[in-house]
This record gives structure tokens, C-alpha cells and sequence, in this order.
């Protein structure tokens, strides 16, 4: 296939959702529908568990199984699908946000009874950020859930994204009967338990068709008229390219546990969601159909043995083609590289790859040289923008425990950091060391690593500090004053930037109104915005 072929057969997506709204078990679904898996139970949660296990080990539990099911890929409709997962753990969202730089739209799955939730909310501002679009599936409509129209309601008022419902729940909880599919224009009853494939749904053109009072029942074929009425009222037709800007959300219901519901929205991903979309740099777009390869590193995967320091890097392919066993130019580091083994990551073992087109995700054997944000291409100095650090919520100091591993300590903990563990910045006189984190978790997995990993001991002192702020200014000269005289809360980044480390929200609404010539960004995108 030429290269505008194979960038048209591809979609490359993840599922989002607040941990326990469906989000493994709707995964589970369209892998059986894509063939990729024969069985239900075959997707492991990558969830960890607190409690059975200590920590550490569930955490490890979690990397064997989240290595193989990083990318999952799948035919269907005509289409081949790249579902790339992201954890389960809340504590574990960068690792998320930065996923969902790689992707071109998502699935975002919101529990009926739940509605939307914080961890929602925030999935959401980073799909805003780039403007990706997203499928709404509310799940669990077997269960007592709220009223569908209320659940509309808040998906727009908390989510800031107006929605389209595409498909209708025929009742909620006990009264569930089945969902109306306002797309194709067919019911589907409802059948608990069919875990592997759906029947066919029965069309029904005409709402008025007397098989509807049979099907459902009098009562609820009149319901369901007068919520299609409504509906076709209240909300216009899907525009599916205000859909493909990321500025109204189509909205599927359904139940993933019973495989209800599932097929209408895969069957309507398949037919709107984005093949791989041009991709901003600091100099400008790259398009897809760019003959000239071109790709990012999202996320760098340690190995499980601690005696083989070498990890995987997650490569997603913006423009043209990749080969296996060619040079390619690695921006920062300004070094030309090949790669003899780049996989895919299909079924658990993982395959060689002799090339990979646009939408695609390989996995670079790396011993060291890549960090999450580098960039890759067949010879031009530009870099993919989008890949921002976001402030972490938790920071500690890390302390030596054992002066004789200063070095190991030093390396281990730089290599973490590169790996997007968790974020460093340091502070000079005393090369003083703050490690940010959004969950506990994440120290937890860093002391045990670096202990296992690189032999050295560590422990994490409390600061005070509330948010990581990133700074820009019209003037230099009132940035650099700031800088000198606030030292005491100034850090650096990875890359040598200068952060302030807010003690509170308090501090920084101060300081921000006290410096109106300096913005505090709480997200490192606007370094590498468009020279
Ligand atoms: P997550 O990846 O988003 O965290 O959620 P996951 O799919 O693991 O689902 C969380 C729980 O919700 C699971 O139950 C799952 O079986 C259940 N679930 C998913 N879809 C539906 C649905 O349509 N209806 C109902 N009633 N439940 C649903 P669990 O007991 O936590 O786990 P498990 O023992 O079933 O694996």
C-alpha cells in the first residue's frame, strides 16, 4: 500500500475513564470483536490492587502486564486499530496524559451511576489541550443508574465539550431493555451475560413501526418516541467534523460487562474517528503524508530484570515510513541511529518489525539514550511539541541514605526521571533533589527501585511546596530578578529551566499578582512553543 493508504487503514486510540467505570472491560470487548483475544478474562487489569500484596510488588505485577498489552492492535471494519493502554492507577496519570499525546482520539467511559468524576474531569482538560476528539460510552447500564438526559447534562456542563447522543437506553437498572441506535436506526434488546458477540440488532426506520410496542413493550416504545423526539429537538444532527476538532462529543450507552452496546460504538469509531492527523513541531505542522519519517518518544519502559539496565522506548510514527536497520537522526542528542530489533507489541510476545507507518507504535531497544519527548527523524532538526510535563500534586526531597551509593543514587534516579517515573528538579548550591509525583505510589515504586536496581537507599523528606510553576516574562530583566530573589524556591527542571515551587496556592496567587509581567505556567508545553 502507498503511504496515504496505509494512513487512511489506520486509527490509533486509547479508552480512558476514572478507574472501575469499564475501561478494561470495554478493551476486553473490542479486542474479541477485533479477533485479537478468543476469550473474556483474557485482558488483565492493570490495576493495582492495594491490599493482598505489598505495593511494590503489585506495582511490578503491573509493569509485566502492562508491557504486553501497551499497544493492542486489531482489525476491524477495514480498519487496523492501535489501542494503546494507559494504567489504571490514579497515582499513575502522567503516565496517561502522556499517552494520549500519541493518540488520535479517545473513548472516554463514564460509569451511569457515577457520572462524570475528578479523575474524568482531568483526562478531559488534557484531551482539551490538544483539541482530541472523544467517543462518550456511559457503561453499566444494567445497573440503577441516573437519568440519561441528566447524565448529558453534566458530561456538558463538567467536560466543557458539547455532546450528541448517538445511541438510547430503553430503560435503566432493572427496567434496562435494550438500546436504540440513532445512527443506524435499529433496536437492540437486551440479553445479560452474552459475553462474546451480539446478535443482530432488529432496524426500525419508522419509530412509529408497531414492532417496537412489541419488541419493548407499550409503555417504553412510548417513552423511548418521546425521548427521540426530544433528543432530535434538543441536540443537531452529529457534525462529525466539529466531532474530529474535539468540539461535541458523540455519546453511546451501553453495558461492557454484558457486551451491550459495545459493537454500535466501535462500529461508529471505525467510521469517524481520525486516520493519523498532521502533528505541531517547533517549526511548524508535519503531515502524515511528509514522505520524510518522523516520530516521538512517549513513553520509556524499564526492564523487569534489574540485571539488564536496558529499557523499551514507545515510538509513535507521525510521517512517513519507518524501516528497520536505517539511520535516523536523533534531534537532541544530534546522533544518527538505527534500530536491527524495533517491535510491535502483539499478543504477548513481541514481534520484529521491518516498518511501520504513521499511527503506528514501535518499541525501540534503548540502552540509555532516549527520553520521553525525544523526537526521531530521517535527518531534519525539529522537534514534536505536545508532550508537556504538567506540575506534579505531591513533592519530596530525596535523601541519601547511604553516602557510599551517592553515585548509584545520582544515576538511578536520573534514569527514573527519564523514564517519566516521576519528575526531578534540583536545586543548587547543594545539588539538592525534589521529586514531584501525583500519587504515593510513584515514591513508593522509585525507593523500591532504586534499591533493587541501582543498590542504593533512599528516603523522601517532606517540603512544602503546593505546585511547580514554569515562568515566561515580556521582560527578562523582572524574570531574572524574581529568579534571584526568590532563590530559595527556585529549582530546575530536567532541562535546566527555572521553576518556582509555589509553598501554597495562596504564595502563588500572591506572587502572581504581585509579578503581572511574569506568567506561571503549571504545564511545561509553552517551552517549546512555535519558534
Ligand atoms: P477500569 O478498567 O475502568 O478500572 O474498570 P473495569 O473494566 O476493571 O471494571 C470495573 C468493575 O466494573 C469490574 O467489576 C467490572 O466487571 C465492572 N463492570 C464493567 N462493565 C460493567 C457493566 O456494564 N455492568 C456492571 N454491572 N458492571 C460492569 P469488579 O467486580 O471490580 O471486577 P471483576 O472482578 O469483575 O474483574
Amino acid at each position: 500500500m502507498a503511504l496515504h493508504d496505509e494512513i487512511e487503514h489506520r486509527r490509533t486510540f486509547a479508552i480512558i475513564s476514572h478507574p472501575d467505570a469499564g475501561k478494561t472491560t470495554l478493551t476486553e470487548k473490542f479486542l474479541l470483536y477485533g479477533g485479537a483475544i478468543q476469550t473474556a478474562g483474557a485482558v488483565k487489569s492493570n490495576k493495582i490492587r492495594r491490599g493482598a500484596t505489598s505495593d511494590f510488588m503489585e506495582i511490578e505485577r503491573q509493569r509485566g502486564i502492562s508491557v504486553s498489552t501497551s499497544v493492542m492492535t486489531f482489525d476491524y471494519g477495514g480498519k487496523l486499530i492501535n489501542l494503546l493502554d494507559t494504567p489504571g492507577h490514579r497515582d499513575f496519570a502522567e503516565d496517561t496524559y502522556r499517552t494520549l499525546t500519541a493518540v488520535d482520539s479517545v473513548v472516554l467511559v463514564i460509569d451511569c451511576v457515577k457520572g462524570v468524576e475528578a479523575q474524568t474531569e482531568r483526562l478531559m482538560e488534557v484531551c482539551r489541550m490538544r483539541n482530541t476528539p472523544v467517543i462518550v460510552f456511559i457503561n453499566k447500564l444494567d445497573l440503577e443508574g441516573r437519568d440519561p438526559f441528566e447524565l448529558l447534562d453534566e458530561l456538558e456542563e463538567k467536560l466543557s465539550i458539547k455532546v450528541r447522543p448517538m445511541s438510547w437506553p430503553v430503560g435503566i437498572g432493572a427496567t434496562f431493555q435494550g438500546v436504540y441506535d440513532l445512527y443506524s436506526r435499529s433496536l437492540r434488546l437486551f440479553d445479560p451475560g452474552k459475553t462474546k458477540v451480539e446478535s443482530n440488532s432488529e432496524r426500525i426506520e419508522d419509530l412509529s413501526d408497531a414492532r417496537l410496542d412489541e419488541g419493548i413493550g407499550t409503555d417504553a416504545a412510548g417513552q423511548l418516541r418521546a425521548d427521540i423526539d426530544l433528543i432530535e429537538g434538543v441536540y443537531d444532527p452529529l457534525n462529525i467534523q466539529a466531532y474530529r476538532e474535539g468540539r461535541i462529543a458523540p455519546v453511546f450507552f451501553g453495558s461492557a460487562f454484558n457486551n451491550f452496546g459495545v459493537k454500535e460504538v466501535l462500529n461508529a469509531f471505525v467510521d469517524i474517528a481520525p486516520s493519523p492527523g498532521p502533528r505541531p513541531t517547533d517549526h511548524g505542522e508535519v503531515a502524515p503524508d511528509d514522505p520524510k519519517f518522523s516520530g516521538f518518544v512517549f513513553k520509556i519502559h524499564a526492564n523487569l530484570d534489574p540485571n539488564h539496565r536496558d529499557r523499551i522506548a514507545f515510538l509513535r510514527i507521525c510521517s512517513g515510513r519507518f524501516q528497520r536497520n536505517t539511520y535516523y537522526h536523533h534531534v537532541r542528542l544530534d546522533k544518527e541511529m538505527r534500530f536491527s530489533t524495533p517491535t510491535n507489541f502483539l499478543a504477548a510476545q513481541k514481534t520484529i518489525v521491518e516498518e511501520a507507518w504513521p499511527g503506528d507504535v514501535i518499541g525501540l531497544f534503548d540502552t540509555g539514550n532516549f527520553k520521553i519527548g525525544d523526537t526521531l527523524t530521517d535527518g531534519a532538526d525539529f522537534t514534536f511539541r505536545g508532550i508537556p510535563a504538567f506540575s506534579p500534586e505531591l513533592f519530596r526531597e530525596l535523601v541519601n541514605l547511604d553516602p557510599m551509593k551517592t553515585k548509584q543514587l545520582d544515576k538511578g534516579i536520573r534514569q527514573l526521571t527519564d523514564e517519566g517515573v516521576a519528575q526531578l528538579f534540583t536545586q543548587q548550591p547543594g545539588n539538592k533533589k525534589v521529586v514531584g509525583c501525583v500519587g504515593e505510589l510513584q515514591f513508593e515504586v522509585i525507593s523500591y527501585r532504586l534499591e533493587h536496581e541501582y543498590g542504593a537507599k533512599c528516603a523522601f523528606q517532606q517540603i512544602a511546596a503546593h505546585k511547580a510553576c514554569w515562568m515566561t516574562s515580556t521582560d527578562e530583566g523582572v524574570l531574572d530578578q524574581f529568579i534571584r530573589v526568590k532563590a530559595q524556591q527556585i529549582v530546575q527542571d530536567k532541562d535546566g529551566n527555572p521553576v518556582f515551587m509555589a509553598p501554597s496556592s495562596y504564595m502563588l496567587d500572591l506572587e502572581r499578582r504581585n509579578n503581572p509581567e511574569i506568567t506561571f505556567h503549571t504545564t511545561s508545553e509553552f517551552k517549546t512553543a512555535v519558534a
